[in-house]
């Protein structure tokens, strides 16, 4: 279980000054939950992420992980970036094979849990191969097992397929759902997609920016396997829709000023479902 409370992070910014990047966080995420961070770019979701991971320290409030405050990266739990950061001089094999190397597993058994999981992720075809060699689809799916190889309890995913295509974009959202519903892992995802953390989460939280704050939670219960044509995801996707209205709106204001308006019934209610990329 993670349990975040009250928790504020101030940035100290070269510039000078400081920054208050996330202002009284408070998310507790079950064991076995997915949950999803959803905001435009630099509203913290990032931030989030990496204190959870423990990569960063809060600045007020408090972390834990299963009782325990988070004081640095653990074997519990295990981050999955948009870069899938595989050794290109390594096979796929031996990259997912790292981390239990590290570990001290002899070569006979790590090769024999990395396979299983590179199975999991379908590319047993390709295990030899070297990830140059691989499309970027297959490159995030090597990553995964690479992440699912060290067992973690928690896994971290920071917008994991936010630069690949549509297409291959769908067909891992399908691999994700079969992964999670074997294992149970618990997984805070991270996405400026709409469609994306609806159709993937027990949990929406949706926030907004400057200072990053959680806006409202929307629970999506629609039946798994999901069904991209169920009804109730199109409605959530369009209440999220709404709440974030105001936030684009913001956003827009700061970027032209007065230059370019935008009204907040331009975005509510519509079936975009993505933040973009600039936003
Ligand atoms: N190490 C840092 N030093 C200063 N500012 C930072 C640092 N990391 C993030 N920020 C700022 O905090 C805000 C949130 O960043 P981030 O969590 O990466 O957003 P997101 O992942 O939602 O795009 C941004 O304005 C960013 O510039
Ligand atoms: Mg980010």
């Amino acid at each position: 279980m993670i349990e975040i409370k009250e928790v504020s992070k101030t940035f100290i910014q070269r510039i000078g000054g400081s920054y208050k990047a996330l202002d009284d966080i408070s998310l507790t995420i079950q064991k076995g939950e997915f949950v999803s961070l959803l905001g435009p770019s630099g509203c913290g979701k990032s931030t989030v992420l990496n204190l959870v991971a423990g990569f960063d320290t809060v600045s007020e409030g408090t972390l834990q992980v299963n009782g325990k405050k988070v004081t640095g990266p653990g074997a519990d739990r295990v981050v999955v970036f948009q870069e899938h950061g595989l050794f290109p001089w390594l096979t796929v094999l031996d990259n997912v094979a790292f981390g239990l190397k590290q570990k001290g597993i002899g070569k006979k058994e790590r090769h024999e849990l990395a396979m299983e999981q590179i199975k999991a992720v379908h590319l047993s075809r390709f295990a030899d191969r070297y990830p140059h060699e691989l499309s970027g689809g297959m490159r995030q799916r090597a990553a995964i097992a690479r992440a699912l190889a060290m067992d973690p309890e928690i896994l971290l995913m920071d917008e994991p397929f936010a630069a690949l295509d549509e297409q291959t974009r769908l067909i891992l959202h399908k691999e994700l759902e079969e992964i999670w519903m074997r294992t149970r892992k618990t997984i805070l995802f991270i996405t400026h997609n709409i469609r994306e953390a609806v159709i993937l989460s027990d949990r929406v939280l949706v926030m907004s920016t400057r200072p990053g704050k959680i806006k409202k939670e929307f629970v999506v219960k629609a039946a798994r396997p999901r069904d991209s044509a169920d009804s109730v995801l199109h409605h959530v996707e369009s209440s999220i829709m709404d709440a974030l209205a105001d936030e684009l709106e913001k956003v827009v204001r700061e970027e032209t000023g007065d230059e370019y308006s935008i009204k907040k019934n331009d975005f509510s209610g519509t079936a975009s479902d993505s933040l973009g990329g600039g936003i």
